[in-house]
């Protein structure tokens, strides 16, 4: 939920558990409770890893945490998807609270119950779905974010925006995030914003919490956008990155779109007002060609194709209607990735 006063709203959680403690995204302000301990973790896509979950035992186990004990994951997707898979698995599993504090993790990665850790160099390829029994949203976490954090975890919430229309909105959630003020980033006009991309998430995990089905749509963008990704790894480690989950999910929005123009006979307009935006503000993706049998390749890989060698996407008909499941062949792969780097 979105909140203004984290200390109004966490109160009732303190007073139901026997021993509460924190764990904080060392790039965040810290939030003192009193009597609450805190551990502060540095995070990375290569610190998100089973041996940074130990540490975090650790750190219950030294505290006395009981399987009655509550932990408050304070910081990015890297922390509350570290954070969450902690807590599901201590003691057999113990409450917590997630509190997001850049933008991805607010519209996306604090609900929906995903937790998890980098494995073998694929990305949370180790996890489980556990979700925290609350989800405290305080957009003014956003005023010390960069600009290129913002633009990452806004790509997830375009993606929201061209997956679902939501009903009895005045607005259809895609027009009013085009017509946010990129520039200057106001927060007053985000919040509504904010709080349509989580409930549309909640909705579609409400009815497949295991992504069986329907969740499927909100892995628009992803399958080119995970290739995108995992190119950047080196020798099996995760480079610094040359661009943020969001960027390469926007990249992937755009390969996938076209395909749904030639596949699905999808309109035209989507694609290329989400073609302005990279121009405008998210740049071109920095790959040649001959990146493209890699990405070919990561794509048939991929942990969310159930089936080998077939690469699977979901594309849409139109806004707010996706369809799952479509099967890709490597030419028409080829073919959105020569478009995409042709922009
Ligand atoms: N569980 C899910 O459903 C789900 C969904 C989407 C993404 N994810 C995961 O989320 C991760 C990406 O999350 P992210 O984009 O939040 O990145 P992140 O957690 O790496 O945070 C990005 C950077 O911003 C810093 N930071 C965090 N909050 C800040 C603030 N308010 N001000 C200044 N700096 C701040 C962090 O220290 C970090 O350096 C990926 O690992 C991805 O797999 C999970």
């Amino acid at each position: 939920m979105i909140c203004n006063d984290l200390h109004s709203a966490l109160t009732p959680f303190l007073t139901d558990h026997q021993q509460v403690c924190i764990v904080r995204d060392e790039g965040v302000k810290e939030l003192r409770i009193e009597g609450v301990k805190e551990l502060v973790l540095r995070t990375s896509e290569q610190t998100k890893s089973i041996e940074t979950v130990q540490v975090i035992w650790d750190f219950l186990f030294a505290q006395e945490m009981t399987r009655h004990g509550l932990l408050i994951a304070i910081g990015g997707g890297v922390l509350t998807d570290l954070a969450g898979f902690a807590a599901s698995t201590y003691k057999r599993g113990i409450d917590y609270i997630n509190i997001p504090t850049t933008l991805l993790a607010m519209v996306d990665a604090s609900s929906g119950g995903k937790t998890g850790v980098n494995y073998h160099g694929l990305k949370n390829s180790i996890g489980a779905f556990y979700p925290p029994v609350e989800t405290l949203i305080c957009p003014t976490w956003l005023k010390t974010l960069p600009a290129e954090q913002f633009l990452s975890g806004f790509a997830e919430m375009l993606k929201t925006g061209l997956v679902k229309k939501r009903e009895g909105e005045k607005e259809a959630l895609w027009e009013a995030l085009l017509g946010y003020d990129l520039d200057t980033l106001p927060l007053d006009t985000l919040t509504p914003l904010i709080e349509q991309c989580v409930a549309v998430k909640e909705e579609i995990v409400a009815a497949d919490p295991k992504e069986s089905g329907l969740r499927k749509v909100l892995n628009f963008g992803h399958t080119f956008g995970h290739a995108l990704e995992e190119i950047q790894m080196v020798n099996g480690q995760w480079s610094n990155g040359k661009w943020l989950h969001g960027y390469a999910v926007l990249y992937g929005m755009i390969a996938e779109l076209y395909l749904s123009v030639v596949k699905l006979g999808c309109p035209k307009e989507p694609l290329q007002q989400l073609t302005q935006l990279m121009l405008h503000y998210y740049g071109r993706p920095q790959c040649n060609c001959s990146d493209r049998e890699a990405l070919i390749s990561l794509m048939q890989q991929d942990k969310k194709n159930e089936r080998t060698a077939e690469i699977n996407c979901t594309l849409l008909q139109e806004i707010g209607s996706p369809r799952t499941n479509q099967v890709i062949t490597t030419d028409e792969a080829n073919e959105a990735l020569e478009y995409l780097f042709a922009l």
